[in-house]
């Protein structure tokens, strides 16, 4: 039976426990997309604090993948050597460095949320936001946005295999694609962004062709000994129309399997406003990651609400999940996984780093 501090070999990576921190934009960059002090501090210090996966916030892919001007990027050799000194930093430490390679699709070129998360407009520091169908995105009148060409989106899929080279060079170990949220990837999984009459677009198998493709190009430059995974948003939360929904997910899971995902990073929500999140408490995203569970070869992150040792320890001892990523909690405590073993009395687990055993 495995438990919060049990390690997890996925190829030939060993995790050596199960808290995974949750990609979480800083919105810290200066408009370039590079790396800044912030970005090492904050994920350095998370990878002090002893989790065994730190994942960068959502990386875009290319300038048009950034959701805020001032969002982390990996289109550029200068981006790699920004990341580079974070990535070396963290593996130091004992965790495993990952990036989550994204596209902000229609929900980009905006300003960051403490400048109100406005629209940026093209003819300033923004850019024509990229969407598979420009005319089911009505609801945020000041933005610009495009329907993509089928070439655009084939341009895509190599992108997201540069940036995956990219990251490689950098020196990450796990490879996540953000199929999440609402941004570019989900907004062509789900049929009420997705009206497209191309290949990209109609039934279940066109809407998810993208992440399909996308998935596989990152396996094929990613090393067959490092893992890739998926985040997905289980359900649009938008039962009264067409929509995502957890059958979906459980079926695309399958097949993201097959494509050399590794582990399916299960979330939800994001696509629309007017999504009814049933609840958010603790813990509330979980069985939907238990759901996938059992639909893919794959593993399976749960993610949504998990603030307490008990809480990651109870979904990994119970086969809930495989790993339990932790988001909010670790803006609170960059040391949630010391702290945890702590709390279950497995300090025989992880270790505090030399620096600070006088306190310990
Ligand atoms: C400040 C902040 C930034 C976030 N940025 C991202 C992101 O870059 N990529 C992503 O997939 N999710 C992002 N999320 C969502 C989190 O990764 C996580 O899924 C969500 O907060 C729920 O987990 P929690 O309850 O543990 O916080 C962000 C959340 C927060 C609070």
């Amino acid at each position: 039976m495995s438990d919060l501090f049990a390690d997890l070999t996925i190829r030939e990576t060993t995790v050596p426990n199960r808290v995974m921190v949750s990609p979480m934009c800083q919105y810290s960059c200066a408009g370039d997309g590079l790396a800044t002090d912030w970005h090492q501090q904050h994920l350095g210090s998370r990878a002090v604090g002893g989790a065994g996966i730190v994942m960068t916030e959502a990386t875009a892919v290319s300038p048009a993948g950034r959701i805020s001007t001032d969002d982390l990027g990996i289109w550029s050799d200068a981006h790699v050597d920004a990341l580079a000194p974070i990535a070396a930093f963290i593996a130091g430490q004992g965790s495993v460095p990952a990036i989550q390679l994204a596209h902000a699709g229609h929900k980009g070129s905006k300003t960051p949320p403490w400048d109100g998360s406005t629209p940026v407009q093209p003819d300033g520091e923004g850019w024509v936001a990229p969407s598979p169908s420009a005319e089911a995105y009505p609801y945020d009148d000041d933005k610009t946005v495009a329907t993509m060409t089928t070439e655009a989106v084939e341009g895509l899929v190599e992108d997201f295999r540069a940036a995956a080279e990219r990251a490689l060079d950098a020196g990450f170990e796990v490879a996540e694609v953000h199929a999440a949220h609402g941004y570019l990837l989900h907004e062509f999984l789900s049929p009420v962004t997705n009206r497209r009459d191309d290949r990209y677009g109609g039934d279940f198998e066109a809407r998810t062709r993208i992440v399909r493709e996308t998935t596989a190009a990152v396996r094929e430059v990613w090393p067959d000994g490092k893992p890739v995974f998926v985040r997905v948003s289980a359900t649009d939360w938008l039962p009264d129309r067409e929509s995502w929904t957890v059958d979906d997910t459980a079926r695309l899971a399958g097949d993201l399997a097959d494509e050399g995902a590794d582990l399916v990073d299960v979330s939800a929500g994001g696509l629309h406003p007017d999504q009814q999140v049933p609840n958010a408490g603790p813990g509330y995203q979980v069985p939907y990651a238990e759901r996938v569970n059992g639909a893919t070869e794959a593993l399976v992150g749960a993610v949504g609400g998990i603030t307490t040792p008990e809480q990651a320890d109870e979904l990994v001892r119970n086969g809930r999940a495989d790993l339990a990523i932790v988001g909010r909690e670790h803006l609170r405590d960059p040391y949630f996984t010391l702290h945890a073993a702590e709390e279950l009395d497995r300090e025989d687990a992880v270790e505090w780093p030399i620096q600070y055993r006088r306190a310990v």
